[in-house]
Order: structure tokens, then sequence, then C-alpha cells
């Protein structure tokens, strides 16, 4: 477990394996505000730095031996380049790249100049989503992996209300994130739909939290045929959870709902081998949900949320369901499964009608839907859908202050009819070009029109799959935790519309 904390203790005398500190491309110095460290000790470090080269660029990793100038053995500077057009996100990511080089070692500590609620958030955002490892599956390799730092201190002020509250902020959502890329890192065999339903009881246990889970006969009697026909071909057979947080005094109510396949073959419309093993990451909506349910409950959100996580695995199985069957969902809708690869809005069907017949002022999803969101958006942004305009760009705008990468696109009404069936209300896929957006015109018909509804698609941005930057790791990247959080908080406070 880490631990991260502010302290008002001079620089020189924290008792840590390294100091961090921010230099920029102009000066090499500090960003603004008092100097952390004292003139001679900043001089000396100048003349270290410039010795070795650093320029101060973004992202600009420079170690140095203290020499007995400070407490720390050694230091870290970290390039925070034009200090000009240094944002919050440049601070989660330069801060996340630092303690990120430091893996192995076990304290260190961030030298803020200028602390207050927003750089602390940030800076301690990136420091525990950086120091992020998942090591649970390893075997005879484990002893020799690098561990994550245990303790991370950050100058400034415990007894500043606003840098408190921040970093408590910062410790739960980053808390929710790792607990999201645990789930989606976990391999398929140790994560059944029945394990995602466990996970979901287990991320509030304690909290005030309601969980319902419905199994294969519970989905039969409520009818939910899309999610009975993608799991119908697992051993593994699927499942529905929903989460409810109801604080006294809430109004309005958020929904949240997350795909949660929990490995994604194909079916009977089977993948191709290569790279089909990052399907362990179809689950990662599923995880969003659940982590940001934990997150939302701890913070005490004023906000009434009830989470959906459908779950199955999508299996060829001799039970499978075939291309050119046809199932009826929850709310009654017939759909012809064209191709059984395209599951993922067969289980939101239903999930999505549940959600909406409880009539929830929003409805967010977010779901690895479809591989042509990365051919629209790259493997980094993900998309936001949904209607009305007003509604998907609340959230495209909260997205934006949580700090994740996303972007607005549309659901051209064209799309629709490429969806038509000669035998049913729907077919699971239609216009291949904009897949994306055709994925969104898929779901749109599960949502009644008076429902506000917005859809995340996920697929890139849910699993990295390069290596690691900034503060994201290979793997699972915990995506969508911290917009479900921010979209919860700015319905309780009103700034959503
Ligand atoms: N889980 C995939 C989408 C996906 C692909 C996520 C790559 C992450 C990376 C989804 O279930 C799927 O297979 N979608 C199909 C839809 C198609 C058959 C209409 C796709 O994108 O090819
Ligand atoms: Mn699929
Ligand atoms: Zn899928």
């Amino acid at each position: 477990m880490t631990t991260v904390s502010l302290t008002t203790a001079p620089v020189t005398t924290l008792d840590v394996d390294a100091l961090i500190i921010g230099i920029t491309s102009e000066a090499r110095q500090h960003v603004d505000g008092p100097p952390a460290l004292p003139d001679e000790v900043r001089r000396e470090v100048d003349r270290m730095l410039e010795q070795v080269g650093a320029t101060g660029k973004l992202g600009e990793i420079t170690r140095i031996p203290s020499e007995g100038m400070v407490r720390a053995p050694m230091i870290v500077a970290v390039g925070l380049g034009d200090v000009r057009i240094l944002d919050y996100e440049k601070v989660r990511r330069t801060a996340g790249s630092a303690i990120r080089s430091l893996a192995g070692v076990n304290s260190a500590a961030i030298v803020v100049t200028s602390p207050d609620g927003p750089r602390i958030e940030a800076i301690a955002t990136g420091a525990l989503l950086g120091n992020y490892a998942f090591h649970d599956f390893r075997g005879v390799s484990a002893p020799g992996q690098p561990l994550p730092l245990e303790r991370i201190l950050i100058t400034g002020s415990p007894r500043d209300e606003a840098q408190r509250t921040a970093l408590e902020r910062a410790r739960i959502v980053c808390d929710a994130i790792c607990r999201a890329r645990d789930l989606v890192n976990t391999p398929p065999s140790a994560l059944s739909p029945e394990e995602v339903a466990h996970a979901a009881i287990d991320a509030v246990e304690g909290l005030p939290v309601r969980v319902e889970v419905w199994d294969e006969a519970g989905l039969a009697e409520l009818g939910c045929g899309g999610i009975l026909g993608v799991g119908q071909g697992s051993a593994n057979p699927p499942r529905l959870v929903r989460m409810e947080y109801s604080p006294r005094g809430a109004r309005r109510t958020l929904a949240l709902v997350g795909k949660g396949i929990t490995f994604d073959t194909g079916g009977i419309s089977i993948k191709p081998a290569q790279h089909m093993d990052a399907m362990k990451a179809d689950m990662s909506g599923a995880a969003a949900v659940i982590t940001a349910m934990r997150a939302i409950a701890r913070l005490r959100v004023p906000v009434r949320v009830v989470g959906w996580v459908p779950t199955a695995e999508n299996m060829p199985g001799g039970r499978a369901q075939r291309p050119g069957d046809v199932l009826t969902t929850y709310g009654g809708h017939t759909v012809e499964v064209l191709n059984t690869d395209a599951e993922g809005r067969l289980i939101l069907a239903d999930a999505l009608e549940m959600a909406a017949e409880e009539g929830p002022y929003l409805i967010v999803d977010a779901a690895t839907l479809t591989g042509a969101q990365t051919i629209a958006l790259g493997k980094r942004t993900s998309g936001v859908m949904g209607r009305p305009d007003e509604a998907r760009d609340g959230v495209w705008a909260a997205s934006q202050r949580a700090g994740e990468l996303m972007w607005h696109m549309p659901i051209p009404e064209e799309l629709r009819p490429s969806l038509d069936s000669p035998v049913a209300d729907i077919a699971n896929i239609g216009e291949r070009m904009g897949g994306m957006m055709t994925g969104a015109a898929f779901l749109a018909d599960f949502v009644p029109e008076d429902i506000p509804w917005v859809h995340l698609d996920i697929a890139g941005p849910a699993y990295n799959d390069g290596s690691a930057y900034g503060y994201t790791p290979k793997g699972g990247t915990g995506a969508a935790v911290r917009t479900f959080v921010q979209v919860a908080e700015e319905m309780a406070d009103g700034t959503l519309p």
C-alpha cells in the first residue's frame, strides 16, 4: 500500500530516497513562488543539471546524486517544459513519469513551490497513478519485479483545507482507477461474469451502496435476451449487477452503465488470433462503473447514482448464439444477430432499457464497443456520443475537467436505416464506415427519446498495448472512472445542465 501525504518540513531534512523537483525549459528553475530549496543548494543543483545536459523539456527525467546537500541521497529533476503553457494534465503526466522512473525505490518527496488545491490534486493524481503495478499473477519472477513506492510526500500544508481536501479526493479517485486497472489486467480465467459480480460487491463493502445480482435464471425471468444470448455460448454464465447509492436528500438520479464482457472471442463470428488476448479488457466499462460507484460513495457525493453492469463471456461454444438468431431484449425489442462479435451492444441493450425504466435524469454508459473507435479517434481519445447535444457536450466538458482525453462525435441519422433487419426490429450490425457512430445509433434505439443519454466508446483508451507513458501504465488504464466521478459531482453541484 502506498501512502501519500503533505509535509511542511524543510525540504533539506526530508528522510526519503529521492527528492523530485520540477525544472522549466527556460531557466531549469522552479516554476514560481518562493524557492523550495535554499539558494546555495539550488545553485549547485542547477550547475550539476547543466553539467549532465538537462534541458528541462517536458517529461525529461534527470537523476543526480545529492552529495549531502539535502538528506535525500538522490535528486530527480523532471522537465516541465515552457511554464507559460503548463497545464494540469502536464503536471499529472510529469509527476507520473517521475514516480514511474523511481519504481524499486521505497520513498520520494515531490517539491511543490506554490502548493494550492488544484496543483496538489494534479501532482498526487499523477504520482498515485504512475506508481501503479500489477504483479498478482507473477510466480517465480515475482521477486525480481521493481515494487511501487511505499511512501510519497508532497510539500504542502496539511492544515490548508483546500490542499487537504484535494489530496483526499485524489486518493479516493486514484484508488478507484487502480482497482479498475486490476480488474482489467486480471486474466479472463480468473474473472468470469460471476467474479465480476463479486468484485462489485467487494468494491462497495462497508459503503452505503446496495448491490443486487441476477443470475441466468433471474435474467430469464426479467427477459434479458441480449445478455442471455451473448452468454449462452460460455460455460461461465452471465450476470447483471445493479448498484444503488442513494444519499439522503439527493433529488436527481444518475445512471451509469458499463459493458462487462469478461472475454470477447467474437463468438461464432470468431476474431483472428492476433491480439485476441487484449479482449480480456472488454469489461473495462464495467470496471469503471464498479469502481466509480465506490469512489462516489466514499466521496459522499450528494446525488443518487445507480450503476448497471451487464456481464457475460462471448464464447463460441456448442450452445452459442448463431448469426441469424433473433433475440428479444428486456424492453421487447427484437434484434437479429448478424454478427456475434457485435455483442457489447446486445448486453447494453438490456441494461440501458432497465436503467431507463427507472426514469433517471441522465444515463452515461462506457463501453469498449468498437474497433472503429480507434480508427476515428486513435488509441488514446474516447468517443462521446448521445442525445440531446447538450447532455453529450455537458459530459464531454466534465471529461475535460476530469483530465480524460475524449472528443464528441455525432450520431448521423442516415446510419439508422443501415441497421434495418428484414426479420426483426433491428440488426446488430450496419454501416461499416464510421462504425463507432453506427454502434451508438444501435444503442439509441434502446433509450427513450425523453431520457438524456451519453455513450462513451473507450475501446482504445481503456487498454494500453504500447509502453507506459506519463501516469498511464501498460495494460488496463482505468478509463472513464474520472469522468464518471466528475459527472456525479457536477450533477450534484449543478454545473451539469
Ligand atoms: N470488443 C470489441 C471492440 C474492440 C475492438 C475493443 C478492439 C477494443 C479493441 C467489440 O465487441 C467488437 O468486436 N466490435 C466489432 C463490431 C463489428 C462486428 C460491428 C468491431 O469493432 O469489429
Ligand atoms: Mn466483439
Ligand atoms: Zn466486445
